[in-house]
């Protein structure tokens, strides 16, 4: 009679995975926090601009614009309400989110309360006004706003 041997038909736990396997899954995981943390890095600091690309004698007419137009209803310093329905410009509220061209067109035609100021302001005082309320924006706000406006710019 020979003896037989028993022979383990099922691997122990310790040696489900190789040590190639456990090196290619902490790889994989190292990998995916890297890619999100990339993104993230991305998202703050990716490419575009991050400062008003305007001279400063287009930022001074901006704000003398401003401070004669919309600083009544838009306050002083784009804080808002200065009429109970005129929001800030600032970094604080909505406005960084309309792309250029919207913002022109909302300065020309107005809204349900803003009168519209097409008459009163030319085409560069408009422009230059934009570029005055940009300089409150953060960087990652205005970089996402120039993004956006690329595909609706000043007309
Ligand atoms: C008589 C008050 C008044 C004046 C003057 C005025 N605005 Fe407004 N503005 C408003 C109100 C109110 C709103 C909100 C929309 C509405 O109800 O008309 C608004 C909305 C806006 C918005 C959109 C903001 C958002 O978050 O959606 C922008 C941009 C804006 N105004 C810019 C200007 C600029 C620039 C000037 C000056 C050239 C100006 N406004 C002058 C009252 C005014």
């Amino acid at each position: 009679m020979s003896r037989q041997r028993k022979v383990k038909t099922t691997p122990s736990r310790k040696s489900r995975h190789s040590p190639a396997q456990i090196i290619a899954l902490a790889a994989l995981g190292i990998g995916a926090v890297l890619i999100v943390g990339l993104v993230i890095l991305a998202q703050v600091t990716g490419k575009g601009p991050t400062t008003v690309a305007a001279s400063d004698d287009v930022l001074a007419l901006g704000a003398e614009v401003y401070g004669n137009t919309c600083a009544a209803c838009h306050g002083e310093n784009g804080e808002g309400y200065g009429i109970p329905q005129a929001p800030a410009l600032n970094e604080t509220e909505h406005a960084w989110h309309h792309p250029d061209g919207q913002i022109q067109e909302i300065i020309k035609n107005g809204g349900k309360v803003m009168p519209p100021l097409g008459d009163q302001l030319t085409d560069g005082e408009i422009v230059a006004v934009i570029r005055y309320i940009q300089t409150w924006w953060r960087p990652d706000q205005l970089r996402q706003q120039q993004a956006r406006s690329l595909q609706y710019p000043l007309q």
